[in-house]
């Protein structure tokens, strides 16, 4: 190193542009130049730096300017050089072969179960409904009580419910929205609840401890059961396609009276018999009835001045037919080779 510090930053200068001559071309040696001139423990320059404090202050300033001028002029070298070589992403040495499939950065995909949620939500806000949330950790009073379900009941039994230290437990279904909706609003009201349930299930390709169920609630002045039947044949069209029709089987359930299961006809075979509909020409959705007048009462209804329908049915159950799946553990594994099958799908 001279006495003159600011003659060996011209000196570094000058060996820099020898340097970026010789490597012009080679992305990866004109790396190595950055190392020799700017690297931190054997940088040319950043010696050069170092030695600053050591400096009398009138010398400092000026060395100061020159060797920061210089870094400047390094670092635009070595870009220009690095971008007529090719760009930094040839550092191997190679030039780029822009033939080359690029580096891709995809992008997620709807879950089926999310795609279906979706379509229900659209149809029923465009009946004028409105979607409700719920609490999935519930009490014993809105998941079973309020519903008309008497202690006795066997969905109570600890086979089937979750329950939780300190008294509370999962809920079983999304039922317990209807009660809180009803709580806080005056009739009328249209309200769908779609969300997560739990059971004491061993899984299996048909059960999970955990699923997802949509509700849904209508209470009005003369609101029937024609109400209802149209209301999930609409669903089921939207869902299934402009064929399908639905069946209505009295079947028992606590909060509603009369209670019934609803069927969608197969929307695969249109009825005939196939293997997503079990060879029996229609689909299982859920349950529905009209609201008992105990349901009504309990959350201050007057139940000779109010009706109304309910029904709840699985989403899961939804998706596995729609999309032909055959293991509901899917749905809940998250494998991307299964969910971005989803890619671009509709529901
Ligand atoms: N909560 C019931 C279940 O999970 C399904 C159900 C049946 C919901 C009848 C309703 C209904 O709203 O009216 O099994």
């Amino acid at each position: 190193m001279n006495n003159d510090p600011v003659r060996d930053v011209e000196e570094i200068r000058s060996a820099f542009r020898r340097r970026l001559d010789e490597v012009a071309g080679v992305p990866a040696l004109i790396q190595e130049v950055r190392h020799e001139f700017l690297g931190r423990s054997r940088g040319r320059l950043t010696a050069l730096l170092k030695t600053l404090k050591d400096l009398p202050p009138a010398q400092r300033g000026a060395l100061g300017a020159a060797a920061n001028q210089l870094r400047t002029e390094i670092e635009d070298g070595l870009a220009s050089a690095l971008q007529s070589a090719g760009g930094p992403a040839g550092a191997t040495g190679r030039a780029i072969d822009t033939t080359l499939p690029g580096t891709s950065f995809p992008i997620g995909t709807a879950h089926p179960l999310t795609l279906v949620r979706l379509a229900i939500e659209e149809i029923f806000l465009g009946m004028g409904y409105t979607v409700e949330d719920g609490p999935e950790v519930e009490s014993d009073h809105f998941n079973f009580t309020a519903l008309n379900i008497p202690a006795d009941h066997p969905a109570r039994d600890m086979q089937d419910t979750l329950y939780l230290e300190g008294g509370g437990l999962l809920r079983t279904h999304t039922s317990p929205v209807q009660i809180r909706t009803m709580l806080k609003t005056r009739p009328p009201l249209k309200i769908i609840c779609p969300g997560r349930a739990y059971r004491r299930d061993a899984p299996d390709a048909t059960h999970s401890p955990v699923f997802n169920q949509v509700e849904a609630l209508a209470v009005g002045h003369g609101i029937s059961l024609a109400d209802l039947k149209g209301t999930l044949h609409e669903m089921a069209r939207r869902l299934f396609g402009p064929r399908v029709r639905v069946r209505l089987i009295p079947s028992y359930f606590p909060f509603v009276e009369p209670g019934a299961q609803f069927d969608v006809s197969c929307f695969v075979c249109d009825g005939d018999g196939c293997r997503t509909c079990k060879r029996s020409g229609w689909i299982e959705m859920g349950g529905a009835g009209m609201v008992h007048p105990a349901v009504l009462e309990g959350v201050g209804y007057d139940s000779e001045e109010w009706t109304g329908f309910a029904f709840g049915c699985g989403i899961d159950r939804i998706a596995m037919v729609k999309y032909d799946i055959s293991d509901i553990r899917l749905l809940y594994e998250n494998d991307v080779r299964f969910l971005e099958q989803f890619r671009g799908a509709g529901a």
